[in-house]
């Protein structure tokens, strides 16, 4: 398939630890990401979006797996010959002042890349920098301020500036919007998707909160302890929910629609997220499932389509829900039957 854009292969990536123990923050997802769409990354926190995310960029090296971008292999390549790929594979970041060095002035920030990369210098980096403060909303005037100067929407801004001056294909956003205030959140979001058409962008979309997922994504990926729970286009991830995972981070939404009985009982999983060290023998959502049974706890499920689903829509449960199944008042059977 050549709309593939990125290319993900059974990718692990673990963390030593200071005990013997590793992490387990990425632990086998495979998964594409097309070009020209927006694919969505959901999950609680800690469950290895932002690893994922590196990994994807090449950032961190993997452990075992692969990334291919474009039709290249790019999880094994050196820093060197990686070099004209990174144009290609930008990365936002949650925290616009974290990423962004407070003493340096934001004209020089956006500009890196162009220097890095050898392509603008002296009155044409200013002149190319100040093209883009205009294409991302920033007045190009405040070339010489300080990121503290600007807020923090304004400096998200600086981010999405210097993500895109190198006119990447694929950019991933990792929390992009988390940090801001809701009513700079929408803003942020028109821009990002205001680019995606100017500019024929990808993106991987990654947030905690599936509201902001469900407004900008083509499909959605719903990971839960290091693996996709569900893996479908956004309006069947909504209507025809099949991981009870899926099902659960649903019912905590505020509700648009007082007419869709599903989306309103409220789910709430028992029990904490298991450590990552350590992921539970089988399904690792059964400890907190409200559906689970024996034999969830004795098999790994695959991401594959289950009940009657097409291979857009695949889900990692050997019970998943049917349509209009109610799952508050399921009740866990772990006795083997
Ligand atoms: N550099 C690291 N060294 C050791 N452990 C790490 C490292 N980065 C992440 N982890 C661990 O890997 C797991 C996945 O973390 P990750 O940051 O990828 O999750 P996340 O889904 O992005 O979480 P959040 O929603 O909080 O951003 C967590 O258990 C985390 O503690
Ligand atoms: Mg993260």
């Amino acid at each position: 398939m050549n709309d593939v854009l990125l290319k993900v292969e059974d990718v692990r990536k673990v963390f030593p630890t200071h005990s013997r123990e590793v992490v387990r923050a990425v632990d086998g997802v495979s998964l594409e990401v097309r070009k020209g769409e927006t694919l969505g990354l959901v999950g609680e926190t800690g469950c290895g979006k932002s690893t994922l995310a590196r990994c994807m960029a090449h950032l961190y090296d993997v452990t075992s797996g692969s990334v291919w971008f474009d039709g290249t292999e790019i999880s094994t390549l050196s820093r060197k010959a990686m070099r004209p790929i990174r144009r290609e594979v930008q990365v936002i970041f949650q925290d616009p002042y974290g990423s962004l060095n407070p003493r340096r002035r934001v004209g020089s920030i956006i500009g890196d890349p162009f220097s890095i990369h050898g392509i603008a210098s002296g009155a044409e980096r200013k002149k190319k920098v100040q093209e883009l403060m205009e294409l991302v909303g920033l007045n190009p005037e405040h070339y010489n301020r300080f990121p503290a100067e600007f807020s923090g929407g304004q400096r998200q801004r600086i981010g999405v500036a210097r993500a895109l001056a190198l006119r990447p294909k694929l950019v991933i956003c990792d929390e992009p919007v988390s940090a801001l205030d809701v009513s700079i959140q929408a803003q942020i979001i028109n821009l990002l998707a205001d680019l995606q058409r100017e500019f024929d962008l990808t993106y991987v979309f990654i947030s905690h909160d599936l509201s902001v997922v469900r407004h900008v994504s083509d499909r959605i990926a719903v990971m839960y302890l290091g693996k996709i729970a569900e893996l479908a286009p956004t309006s069947e991830l909504f209507g025809q929910t099949r991981h009870p995972y899926t099902r659960a981070l649903l019912s905590a939404l505020p509700v648009a629609d007082p007419d869709t009985a599903d989306s309103r009982e409220q789910i709430i999983l028992g029990g904490d997220i298991p450590a990552a060290t350590n992921p539970p023998e089988g399904c690792r959502f059964h400890t907190r499932c409200p559906k689970s049974r024996a034999d969830c706890a004795a098999t790994e499920p695959p991401l594959a389509a289950v009940l009657d689903d097409g291979g857009e829509h695949r889900t990692a449960c050997i019970h998943p829900l049917t349509i209009g199944e109610d799952l508050s008042t399921a009740v866990p059977d772990l006795k083997a039957s």
